[in-house]
């Protein structure tokens, strides 16, 4: 198959529009990732992204919708919450996806088998326009091969699917760079299964109780089912291996120097480089900026496998506060849950 690469311009969303309409699969830019997107009501087509990705039948996608009224129209969830209409009020369109008791139009294929279906409206202005023009939600996990680090540019999407899927629409780079906030309000209390760009802190701002479910930070023990089925796979992956360090900056300069060598580098902050020797150094941003470090991460993954070279990646277990706690899940993942607790002094 060959994959067209379309344009952000009228012409091309509809040709986006279209093959969409017609059961094809086409890469389309949101403000998070790119994500990878199918007819949500088509069981068909929604089957074809879990092949192109090789991604586990039992991890559920999520419905991308162009206006909140969509929820409705399209029969996607038995009943909206009223949690829901606040949280979309704060902070739709935008990086968050919730999750609700899923509606008869959802196929088994989207909600991997659960009673239940998440829905998310992007900000993104191309993402909209894409839906609207298809004239169906859309079903969209990250666009990128299973395991691998989520795209945030349609030279991403093409290095991993070319070839497997109809079209990437090119909409640029990513603004937020990682995946929305997953929280579902089908609990008692509503619950972050996943971080990202709106914070834990802005979403008790609005709902006040909101639990954080414990497979944000930590890896599920043997045989415990994960909320969030894709919170329990290995993620965000470099080749190289990912080592984290719980440590103060001293201590992260003084490790990473200490085992300096060929192979060896530090995904840092920009006022580490003039400090670190001898391994290569691959900077998030300035210190304590998390939006600029959610911005750049996958980005610097993915650059750590085009130099070949580097097997050992040393990096900061950061804050958890704010938009840190979704760099803090990532980076996690991508390590493995591989971290090294130094001494704190
Ligand atoms: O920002 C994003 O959310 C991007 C863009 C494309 O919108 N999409 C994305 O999709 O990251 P994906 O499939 O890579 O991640 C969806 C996450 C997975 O961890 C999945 O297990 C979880 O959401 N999820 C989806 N439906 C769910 C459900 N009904 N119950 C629990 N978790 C669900
Ligand atoms: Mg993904």
């Amino acid at each position: 198959m060959t994959t067209q690469l379309l344009h952000h311009n009228e012409q091309d969303i509809q040709t986006a529009g279209r093959l969409l309409a017609a059961g094809g699969l086409v890469a389309i830019p949101t403000e998070t990732v790119y994500g990878l997107a199918a007819d949500a009501t088509n069981g068909e087509a929604v089957a074809r992204i879990f092949a192109a990705k090789g991604r586990p039948m039992d991890n559920p996608l999520i419905v991308h919708i162009a206006d909140f009224g969509d929820i409705r129209r399209f029969s996607l969830v038995r009943e909206i919450p009223e949690t829901a209409y606040a949280l979309a009020n704060a902070f739709w369109p935008g990086p968050l996806t919730m999750i609700m008791k899923k509606g008869d139009a959802i196929p088994d294929a989207v909600s991997a088998g659960l009673d239940t279906v998440a829905v998310r409206l992007p900000a993104h202005p191309v993402a909209r326009a894409v839906i609207r023009a298809a004239q169906t939600p859309l079903a969209a996990p990250s666009a990128n091969l299973s395991g691998s680090p989520s795209p945030t540019s349609a030279q991403h999407v093409m290095g991993d699917l070319d070839g497997k899927i109809d079209a990437v629409l090119d909409g640029g780079d990513c603004a937020v760079g990682l995946e929305s906030t997953v929280i579902t309000l089908v609990t008692e209390v509503p619950r972050v299964l996943r971080p990202g760009g709106v914070t834990v802190e802005q979403l008790r701002s609005v709902l006040g109780e909101v639990d954080v479910d414990d497979a944000v930070l930590h890896r599920l023990a043997e045989g415990q089912v994960a909320a969030s089925p894709g919170m329990k796979y290995k993620h965000y992956a470099p080749k190289a291996n990912v080592i984290l360090l719980s440590c103060t900056d001293s201590e992260f300069i003084g490790y990473v120097n200490s085992h300096a060598g060929s192979g060896v580098a530090a995904l840092c902050c920009d006022e580490d480089i003039p400090m670190l020797r001898g391994v290569m150094t691959i900077s998030l941003g300035a210190r304590g900026d998390y939006d600029t470090q959610a911005h750049r991460l996958f980005d610097c993954l993915r650059r750590i496998d085009g130099y070949g070279s580097v097997q050992t990646v040393y990096s900061r277990l950061p804050a958890t506060d704010g938009v840190g706690l979704a760099v803090c899940n990532r980076l996690i993942r991508a390590a493995g849950f591989e971290v090294i607790y130094l001494e704190q002094t």
